[in-house]
């Protein structure tokens, strides 16, 4: 019987891409992940949101296109990405959450990974309808400071309208309108499921049904993680 303390030991360089439209989980069950695995959670979003609260200049230039549904420019979060995985907390692995995002990116990933001489261990994939995106999406709120994410009927705070940790207020956020979330997945059909090829031929890629219930999806992940 393999006891999963040591799997961690021995794995705890594992290196995670999560792939999926908007709104599929991906944050959600990267919060699973550092849990389970004691490793960062990269969420080019969350970075995002960051440089537009604290207006830096990146974070201005990067608002309109978030607000609107679209992509912020390959070179912009190419550039944010080198710095980060070069970061010291990157040396024992780390989920990547919502990059790359597009063919463009993907490549200067590769490269970046061989630069740093690392490579993915897992591209996971995580399957929602888009109907069920758009539900989904109405009913979620946010910790901003923290990216803890909820939702109203599936994952409840305990205290309504409140994080469970801080106790501060959650938000919804400003592209979670369903004209907005539309544009996210037709962007997401047409500029990142490519990506999945891209990976097939590295033969880490696995697809799990995200229409399940939280925790079933996590279950599905661990299975996964504990395969590789
Ligand atoms: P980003 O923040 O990355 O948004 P996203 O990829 O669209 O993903 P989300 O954060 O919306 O969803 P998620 O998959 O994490 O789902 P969650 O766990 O929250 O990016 C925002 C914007 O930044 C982009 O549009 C773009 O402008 C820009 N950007 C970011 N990265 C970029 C890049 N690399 N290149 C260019 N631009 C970039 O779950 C959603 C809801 O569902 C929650 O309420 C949750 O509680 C609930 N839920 C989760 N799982 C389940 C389940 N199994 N059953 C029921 N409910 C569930």
């Amino acid at each position: 019987m393999y006891c999963w303390d040591s799997y961690l030991n021995e794995r705890s360089t594992m290196k995670i891409l999560l792939l999926g439209p908007p709104g599929g989980g991906k944050g959600t069950q990267a919060k699973f992940l550092i849990e389970k695995l004691n490793i960062p959670q990269i969420s080019t979003g969350d970075m995002l949101r960051e440089h537009v609260t604290k207006q830096t200049s990146l974070g201005i230039k990067a608002k309109e296109y978030m607000n609107s549904g679209a992509l912020v420019p390959d070179e912009v979060i190419l550039g944010m990405m080198h710095e980060r995985l070069e970061n010291e907390d990157c040396k024992n692995g780390y989920i990547l959450d919502g990059f790359p995002r597009t063919i463009p990116q993907a490549v200067g990933l590769d490269k970046l990974l061989e630069k740093l001489k690392q490579a993915l261990d897992a591209v996971i994939v995580i399957d929602v309808k888009d109907d069920n995106i758009v539900d989904r999406m109405g009913g979620r709120r946010v910790h901003m400071a923290s990216g803890r994410v909820y939702h109203i009927i599936y994952n409840p705070p305990k205290i309504e309208g409140k994080d469970d940790e801080t106790q501060e207020d959650l938000l919804i956020r400003e592209d979670d309108k369903e004209e907005t979330v539309r544009k996210r997945l037709e962007i997401y059909h047409n500029e990142t499921s490519p990506l999945i090829s891209h990976y097939k031929n590295q033969n880490i890629v696995s697809r799990i049904n995200g229409e399940l219930n939280i925790s079933d999806v996590s279950q599905e992940i661990e299975k996964i993680i504990n395969l590789n």
